[in-house]
């Protein structure tokens, strides 16, 4: 089960980051729509690879799970349309950048600093 989730919450991530970066309809939707999956694909994540985690995990998953927040705000925002081109062109930006920098620093934990 927990594996199951860690490759769940890593299919969500790409298609997050690949709807994001179509963003028009009906990708600025599921953008969103996944992005309520990896916050609880996320969470559970959270509270089973705790165990054993290795040094700096907290930290640093802490720090990737407030960028995380900021990728999935801004993807309801996006969803939700209210706003000109510009600042849409501007939010789809962000996004794409904390969700980039969340899925690093998530793949180093979960594939690389656990020897
Ligand atoms: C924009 C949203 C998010 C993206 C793009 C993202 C991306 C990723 C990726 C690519 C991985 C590695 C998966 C693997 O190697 O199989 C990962 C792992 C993880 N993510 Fe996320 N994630 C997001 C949101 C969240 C949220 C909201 C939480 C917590 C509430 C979270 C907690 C975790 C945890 C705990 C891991 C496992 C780290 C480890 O194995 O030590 N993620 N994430």
């Amino acid at each position: 089960m927990t594996n199951g989730i860690l490759h769940l919450h890593l299919l969500m991530a790409l298609i997050f980051f690949i709807a994001l970066w179509r963003s028009r309809a009906p990708w600025t939707n599921i953008a969103a729509a996944v992005g309520v999956i990896l916050l609880l694909s996320g969470a559970y994540n959270f509270m089973t690879r705790m165990e054993g985690a290795p040094r700096g995990w907290h930290m640093f998953i802490g720090i990737k799970i407030l960028i995380a927040l900021h990728a999935i705000v801004m993807s309801f925002l996006i969803a939700r349309g209210a706003g000109d081109e510009a600042k849409l062109a501007r939010w789809r930006k962000s996004a794409l950048g904390s969700a980039g920098v969340a899925m690093l620093i998530g793949l180093y934990f979960s594939n690389f600093a656990r020897g």
